[in-house]
């Protein structure tokens, strides 16, 4: 695993962002992997940057998705899709037939045949974007004391993600509990990994990600360890409170 650290979270997203391009330079067709939450948004300001002024070009790119949340519209400001759409997709030149994002909706083993689907049709991601959860989480295979899962799948958020969630939601009650995820085996399909963080809540998991030898269903995220082309990219402000 690599571990790459930069001085500031705006040189970490510049770093990731540059990543991403020179692949599709050298694979229009690249397909992507991708995260949602707060730590990508300015890796895809980087990216809209970087197509608007020509130096890339989505226009044969895919792109698979993490997660979604369970039970909400497309439509819904709150949903993954809503969110790929509005910080990414609207305003680069790749086809949103070329993107997909779980429904969230409807059965959900469907939801879950159909991601895993994703994920390995042409080929899995060449890279994975990931960001991580103060517990370790990674997509939302969240941490617990005796496994992880490995298609993709519904997973109960634990009260910790809720409660990060709820930052982006009006009212407490309308933050979901559920999200489908792809699973473990999904992510660790990816031909490369990038996992970015930032901030002081993932100070925990990324000293257990990037100090400690253990692999462990108590902090997902370790799980990269055995990932054979992983980089976690962190700011200096992360690495030394990481010590
Ligand atoms: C989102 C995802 C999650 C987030 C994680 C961190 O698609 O898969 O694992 O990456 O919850 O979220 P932020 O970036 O908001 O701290």
């Amino acid at each position: 695993m690599n571990v790459i650290v930069t001085e500031s979270y705006e040189a970490s997203a510049a770093w990731v962002a540059d990543q991403i391009c020179a692949l599709i330079a050298a694979k229009p067709d690249a397909k992507l992997g991708l995260a949602t939450g707060g730590t990508p948004v300015p890796v895809y300001r980087a990216l809209i940057e970087a197509c608007k002024e020509g130096r890339a070009d989505f226009s044969a790119v895919r792109t698979v998705n993490l997660d979604e949340y369970w039970g909400l519209q497309p439509d819904n400001d709150q949903s993954y899709r809503y969110f790929m759409d509005t910080n990414l997709f609207d305003h680069i030149n790749i086809k949103k037939e070329n993107t997909y994002v779980a429904s969230g909706l409807g059965d959900p083993q469907a939801n879950c045949r159909a991601l895993d689907a994703a994920v390995l049709e042409g080929g899995a991601p060449d890279l994975q974007l990931l960001g991580i959860g103060a517990n370790g989480h990674i997509a939302f295979n969240e941490a617990n004391p005796d496994r992880l899962i490995a298609p993709s799948h519904l997973e109960d958020l634990t009260p910790s993600t809720i409660q990060a969630n709820s930052r982006f939601f009006d009212r407490p009650e309308d933050v979901p509990t559920k999200a489908i995820t792809m699973g473990m085996a999904g992510i660790m399909a990816a031909k490369s990994v990038v996992l970015l963080a930032t901030g002081a809540s993932k100070v925990e998991a990324i000293r257990g990600l990037v100090m400690e030898d253990a692999v462990t269903t108590s902090n997902p995220s370790t799980l990269l360890k055995l990932h054979p082309n992983a980089t976690v990219v962190i700011d200096r402000a992360l690495a030394d409170a990481v010590g």
